[in-house]
């Protein structure tokens, strides 16, 4: 693609931004597609700054990223009902100087699991961040059986509240039987690579693992799964699975999102 006047800005929002992947994740698949539009990443401490900046600019479509997830829903003139469901909005759309709020997380984690079937398996939720509230509102909408266990339990208590489920504590561990286990703490990620959140003792042949960390691929929690004969998921599925929503809000098309995650994640694991 060859930037003209009719070049149109989208951009990634966040604190510190250098380790997101949405810029190069975005361009390529820009460039695939022949979509003139160029995303550069706008790193600012001050949301209310880059609120006006993706308004007034503008800025057609906007990755919102740490820590603004929730901080951007005061200054949105619409939020979709998956995202106030869960509370966090990851994609901003302007439409002639209206910002449109989306979580594009959820098809992230559905597209993760697309070969997993939720319905009526049991399913061990770790964490209780911002990503574990996304997989919560997925696995609940499809009928699983959610097991919550987070280093702060009132934290699961809130999410069990809200989608449904049961409260573990790590003591109940060898008595539940989770055919997914997804991972959706930050333990793990960079630079502490060496840590894992779950004890390999549990990993079985048979299981699905689900980690949400995107960078650093495999985890140690995935080298581990797949030792344990367990069928390993990474988070870079997810992570482009919300990328193409992203740009199916923006395109108003529907992507080949098969075919683009295959060649997306040779992009990204480079
Ligand atoms: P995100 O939005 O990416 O999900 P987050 O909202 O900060 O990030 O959530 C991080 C999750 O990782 C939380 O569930 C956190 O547990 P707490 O609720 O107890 O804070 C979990 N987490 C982070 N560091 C952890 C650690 N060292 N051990 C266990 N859990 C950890």
């Amino acid at each position: 693609m060859i930037f003209n006047g009719h070049t149109k800005l989208n951009t990634v929002i966040g604190y510190p931004l250098s380790h997101s992947k949405s810029p190069l994740l975005h361009n390529f698949i820009y460039r695939r597609l022949n979509i003139n539009a160029v995303m550069l990443a706008l790193e600012n401490p001050k949301i209310g700054l880059l609120a006006r900046i993706i308004k007034n600019f503008p800025s057609g479509l906007t990755c919102v990223t740490m820590p603004f997830k929730q901080a951007i829903m005061p200054f949105l003139d619409s939020i979709d009902e998956r995202a106030k469901a869960i509370g966090a909005v990851n994609t901003v759309i302007n439409k002639k100087g209206k910002l449109f709020g989306f979580n594009t997380d959820i098809d992230g984690i559905a597209f993760a699991l697309r070969k997993v079937k939720p319905k009526n398996k049991t399913v061990l939720l770790l964490g209780a961040g911002g990503a574990a509230r996304a997989a919560a509102y997925f696995l609940g909408k499809s009928g699983a059986k959610i097991l919550y266990l987070n280093r702060t339990q009132s934290k699961a208590l809130r999410l069990k509240k809200e989608f449904g489920g049961v409260v573990i504590n790590p003591a109940d561990l060898s008595r539940h039987q989770a055919s997914v286990i997804i991972n959706a703490t930050s333990v793990g990620m960079n630079p502490k690579i060496f840590k894992t959140p779950f004890d390999k003792k549990y990993l079985k042949k048979g299981q699905v693992v689900f980690d949400v960390i995107y960078s650093s691929q495999p985890t140690r929690l995935l080298k581990e799964a797949k030792q344990a004969g367990a069928t390993a998921i990474s988070g870079m599925d997810m992570f482009i699975g919300q990328a193409l929503r992203q740009i199916e809000l923006y395109t108003g098309k529907k992507m080949d999102v098969i075919k683009l995650s295959k060649t997306a994640r040779k992009i990204l694991s480079r």
